[in-house]
């Protein structure tokens, strides 16, 4: 069933664990996440970015995902990732979205605020929930210094304005957490996420959790992260199928025995992830 990221979050606040959110860009993703979802009966968030709309076009992905939401047991939203603007927001509602993020995090705070009350003020009223996002998540690199880092990350006074001034469902941190792998051990900034928690009470996403290590997802958890994106170990595993499959069927030319080994690697990835959120079973 179709449902939005502020019901899903609310229950994982409440029970203490964590949805997991995974990005898709066509059928095969899909299958791979809502296959896990299913079998795990977990609460999960079909997120697609802008990238993956213009890859796969708004209309074809969002029934691929809705046909799903709308058959299966266990309860799913259908989530715009990284929405770049007002008008990418409204694409995605009219398009059945049942949560849209909208990303001006790159702005200066009031406008910031600015954009994403706009946002929130629309989606609201047609019952969408909306995650916005505070301080900037960059490929955070072994050169850069500690006062960039700082700069870059959610300043918790700040956080409390912003939720306050914007009435959004949820809030994605900045706390050290950057997208794609890892250079190294991530350095997740967990008493500043303590620190957001005490002035903050709706759900806190993570993103780019791809590589962080099971202890600090867990920890993550325990201080009030309710939403966790996971993409680039997803793309991993279905890299990793096609060339593996490739090399030892080297004249195969059907997509479908070269994609199908690809779901299963995929779903593999997901069903861990659900389990170690403590999603299973929720759904
Ligand atoms: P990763 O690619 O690091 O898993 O991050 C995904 C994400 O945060 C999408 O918004």
């Amino acid at each position: 069933m179709l449902k939005t990221n502020a019901d899903l979050l609310l229950a994982a606040q409440q029970g203490g664990y964590a949805v997991g959110a995974f990005n898709t860009n066509n059928l095969e993703i899909t299958h791979a996440i809502m296959g896990a979802a299913q079998d795990r009966r977990a609460p999960v968030i079909v997120a697609t970015s802008a990238g993956a709309l213009k890859y796969a076009g708004i209309g074809f992905l969002s029934q691929i995902v809705l046909t799903y939401a709308h058959q299966a047991a266990v309860p799913v939203a259908l989530h715009l990732d990284h929405g770049p603007n007002f008008a990418s927001c409204m694409d995605c509602i009219r398009h059945g979205y049942s949560s849209v993020m909208i990303d001006a995090s790159k702005l200066p705070f009031d406008e910031n605020v600015a954009a994403t009350r706009q946002v929130v003020e629309a989606a609201h009223a047609v019952g969408v929930s909306v995650e916005a996002e505070l301080g900037r998540l960059v490929g955070i690199e072994d050169h850069v210094v500690v006062s960039e880092r700082e700069v870059a990350m959610t300043n918790p006074d700040e956080a409390a304005e912003f939720v306050r001034q914007t009435g959004i469902d949820a809030l994605a941190v900045a706390i050290g957490n950057a997208h794609g792998f890892y250079k190294g051990d991530p350095q997740l900034d967990f008493d500043r996420l303590r620190a957001i928690r005490e002035r903050v009470d709706i759900p806190l996403v993570l993103h780019g959790a791809s590589g962080i290590p099971d202890h600090d997802i867990r920890t993550a958890i325990s201080l009030g992260i309710c939403k966790i994106n996971i993409d680039t170990e997803v793309r991993d595993a279905f890299a990793r199928a096609v060339r593996q499959f490739l090399a030892k069927h080297p004249d195969e030319i059907d997509p479908r025995p070269i994609l199908k080994p690809t779901i299963q690697a995929m779903q593999t990835v997901v069903a861990r992830k659900i389990e170690l959120f403590g999603s299973a079973g929720r759904g």
